[in-house]
């Protein structure tokens, strides 16, 4: 192991060659603030996949779990104490293969169709618009609507935002026999998803072009502004992001950009539960990868945005393993251990250090999904590691980012499982540390090391601070995980390892730690 010391919130600063110690030292540098962090990084995707709609989120009204107009009741509670700022929806792949015609008016009257992404299972159209954006309006979040440019028309885009938002007019009307008089508030508008893959396998000259020419027809009506954001890269597609950022910049107010940390495409991507400590830390590496591939699409969209308009937005991203085994084919149901939680607090450390350039960032998915927040089984819920990630973490939301230095040790890892001789040089603590408009000030703190604890000294800058509260969520192993039958296995606990002495903080992690502080 080495020890370094790097600058969270800007470029690496130094290499220090100082010996294996368990000791790391955190610098908060609040001169250098200058970001909020927009709520919007804390976004959540939910597509019609497997049971993530139907039974995850929706139930029905005439379902024998308990619900408010056909949502479980559970769940919104969950979603509600979570402060999810946005949505994204129906898709995914699915959105360029759904007909939001199909999806409103009396239900038993909608048509039925195969969801042909997602294992063929047919989707009876029983939440749509209305059952979306309602839900919205319930948890107090925005809508973020991705439009059918794969098989879609232009006009039937067109009139969905008319449907969605305008005060009046045809589309109006048929909103209003539909029973909801006013227009909703919609601001995100996703004009294609993956049009590179599932969504029209084109190539990004096409895709800008015909980008170009869908959102023309998107209007802003009676003073609701949308934002429309194209479809991005997935991964490492530089070309995507060139094209589109040549062509069509002046149309977007967005580009979005997916990364998954999953082990290729093809073949196993690994069980979600069983895996070696080398896996682990080969899934710590892929996933800080991100902050690579933000950058190299950062320089790309500087050179032709150095003012920065146009917004990144990570809309999809998280872990992918292998199909819990049992589940329905097509349906990405995984397991959420402590593991998956590192990947949540790692990925959104990084999303606070670019927000000068991300705007979004939407954790793939929900519910029952690739890395959930929450699982459902009939009447039964459970809160993922992820989950609480999200809730420890939500204190960021909105607020000012403070940058900081960290030096500690780090650790070389295999970066890529299968390729032989690829290493990443990871460090055993992650940190990231943000102003509340109220003036306190949250600290959150990762100890990656499975086996060592880790003194932390965090030196506040001249903060004058003199409380410090906090929560933990540890396990005893790494595969740990909440089920049906214990779902309480990892949760948050009150942590009281932190002392606070002359401007100085001394925080006592445990291996395998997420710690997150509220210093007043
Ligand atoms: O999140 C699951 C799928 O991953 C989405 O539908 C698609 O956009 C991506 O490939």
């Amino acid at each position: 192991m080495n020890v370094r010391r790097l600058m969270f919130g800007a470029a690496v600063v130094a290499v220090l060659p100082l010996a294996a110690q368990k000791e790391s030292q955190v610098r908060l540098l609040p001169e250098q603030a200058s970001q909020i962090i927009p709520k919007e990084i804390y976004g959540q995707f939910a597509e019609h996949l497997g049971t993530c709609i139907y039974g995850g989120l929706w139930v029905g009204e005439e379902s024998a779990i308990p619900n408010t107009d056909g949502y479980r009741n559970d769940v919104l509670q969950a979603l509600k104490d979570l402060k999810v700022p946005v949505l994204r929806w129906p898709g995914g792949c699915f959105a360029d293969e759904y007909h939001w015609r199909d999806g409103i008016g009396p239900r038993e009257d909608r048509p039925r169709m195969v969801n042909n992404n997602w294992g063929g299972t047919v989707e009876d159209n029983s939440f749509g618009t209305h059952e979306f954006l309602n839900l919205c309006e319930l948890l107090g979040c925005e809508p973020y609507v991705s439009m059918n440019v794969g098989s879609g028309t232009v006009q039937e885009t067109a009139q969905w935002v008319e449907y969605m938002t305008a005060e009046d007019g045809p589309m109006a009307k048929l909103r209003k026999q539909n029973g909801r008089e006013k227009p909703w508030r919609v601001k995100y508008i996703g004009v294609g998803n993956e049009s590179w893959g599932c969504g029209g396998n084109m190539r990004p000259e096409y895709y800008a072009d015909l980008y170009r020419r869908y959102q023309t027809y998107c209007r802003s009506y009676n003073g609701n502004r949308l934002f429309k954001i194209a479809s991005g890269s997935g991964e490492y597609d530089l070309h995507w992001t060139e094209v589109m950022m040549d062509r069509a910049r002046n149309q977007m107010d967005g580009l979005s950009l997916h990364y998954y940390t999953v082990a290729g495409w093809s073949g196993s991507k690994g069980s979600a539960t069983d895996f070696t400590d080398e896996d682990y830390y080969w899934t710590m590496g892929k996933c800080l990868d991100i902050e690579n591939c933000i950058r190299e699409h950062s320089k790309i969209m500087d050179k032709y945005d150095p003012k920065k308009r146009v917004a990144l937005m990570v809309d999809e991203w998280g872990t992918w393993w292998d199909e819990e085994p049992g589940t329905v084919r097509g349906h990405l149901y995984q397991q959420n251990t402590m593991r998956d939680a590192f990947v949540a607090a790692l990925s959104l450390n990084v999303f606070h250090k670019y927000t000068d350039r991300i705007k979004m960032a939407n954790i793939a998915q929900i519910a029952n999904v690739l890395q959930s927040m929450i699982l459902t089984k009939e009447d039964k819920m459970v809160l993922t590691p992820s989950y609480y990630v999200f809730q420890m973490y939500n204190v960021h939301q909105d607020a000012t980012y403070l940058p900081a230095e960290v030096q500690c040790e780090h650790k070389m890892v295999r970066a890529q499982m299968g390729r032989d001789g690829e290493q990443r040089d990871l460090p055993m603590l992650a940190a990231t540390a943000s102003k509340a408009k109220d003036g306190a000030v949250h600290i959150s703190l990762s100890n990656v090391d499975l086996k060592e604890s880790n003194e932390v000294t965090v030196d506040l800058a001249g903060l004058e601070l003199k409380t410090v509260t906090g929560q933990m969520l540890t396990v005893k192993d790494i595969a740990d995980k909440n089920t049906f039958e214990q779902p309480d296995v990892v949760k948050p606990v009150a942590f009281k390892g932190a002392k606070l002495s002359k401007g100085k903080l001394v925080v006592k992690m445990p291996p395998m730690s997420i710690v997150a502080l509220e210093l007043k």
